[in-house]
């Protein structure tokens, strides 16, 4: 009876350090597991994390203005936004003052701009002939057709001094992007930040600068 009361508590300890030891393993079973399921998850992370095309996105955008004539457009993209890069001539300069009665907010007080282009040609002082602006239309995002030719047209008006039209919901804006009075829009057009080098434009950062 002594044995087998022995030779129980021998089978009980063995239990035991069974149990133990099943419990060891099984954890290291389980770290392991953790470290594989984190060996795992990384590369799914890594495959969410912002790709380069995305990271630079936001990215300024630079363009050689050189490439541009008077009285020529072209769009470049920043931010996901078309920006209207728009070198006016002088026909199109004189034109701008020729409509301010028309317009909702001519000196810009209402709409977006750096302070360097809150003036009524919407430019930098250094480079007024430029616009640059982001080719949105502030009534609900559609993209204003340009409109450059000075004369009658069946959007602008009979005495069109050049602009851009809305299709959307026929918002007009002259050659500065600033908007006519009675249409949807009721802001300008926003200028986003920029700074030019030689013939060389970066959309995107003005280096803090206001003036
Ligand atoms: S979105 Fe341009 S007028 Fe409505």
């Amino acid at each position: 009876m002594a044995d087998n009361q022995v030779s129980s508590a021998n089978v009980d300890d063995m239990s035991v350090e069974d149990r133990k030891r099943r419990r060891f393993l099984t954890g290291i079973t389980a770290g392991f597991g953790a470290i594989g399921g984190a060996f795992a998850i990384t590369p799914f992370v890594l495959s969410m994390s912002p790709s380069e095309r995305a990271k630079n996105a936001g990215a300024p955008v630079h363009f050689d203005l050189a490439k541009i004539q008077p009285g020529q457009m072209v769009k470049v993209e920043w931010r996901g936004k078309p920006v209207v890069l728009l070198k006016r001539s002088d026909e199109m300069m004189i034109g701008l003052d020729k409509i301010t009665e028309h317009l909702a907010d001519p000196n810009s007080l209402s709409s977006a701009q750096p302070g360097y282009a809150q003036n009524s040609a919407r430019s930098d002082t250094a480079n007024p002939e430029l616009l640059v602006m982001e080719a949105v239309c502030t009534h609900l995002g559609c993209s204003p057709v340009e409109k450059l030719a000075i004369g009658p047209d069946p959007q602008m008006g009979p005495d069109s001094q050049g602009g851009f039209f809305c299709p959307c919901h026929g918002s007009k804006f002259d050659l500065a992007g600033r908007v006519y009075k009675n249409v949807p829009a009721t802001t300008n057009m926003a200028v986003p930040p920029y700074i030019i080098n030689g013939t060389v434009i970066t959309i995107g950062e003005d280096g803090g600068r206001t003036a």
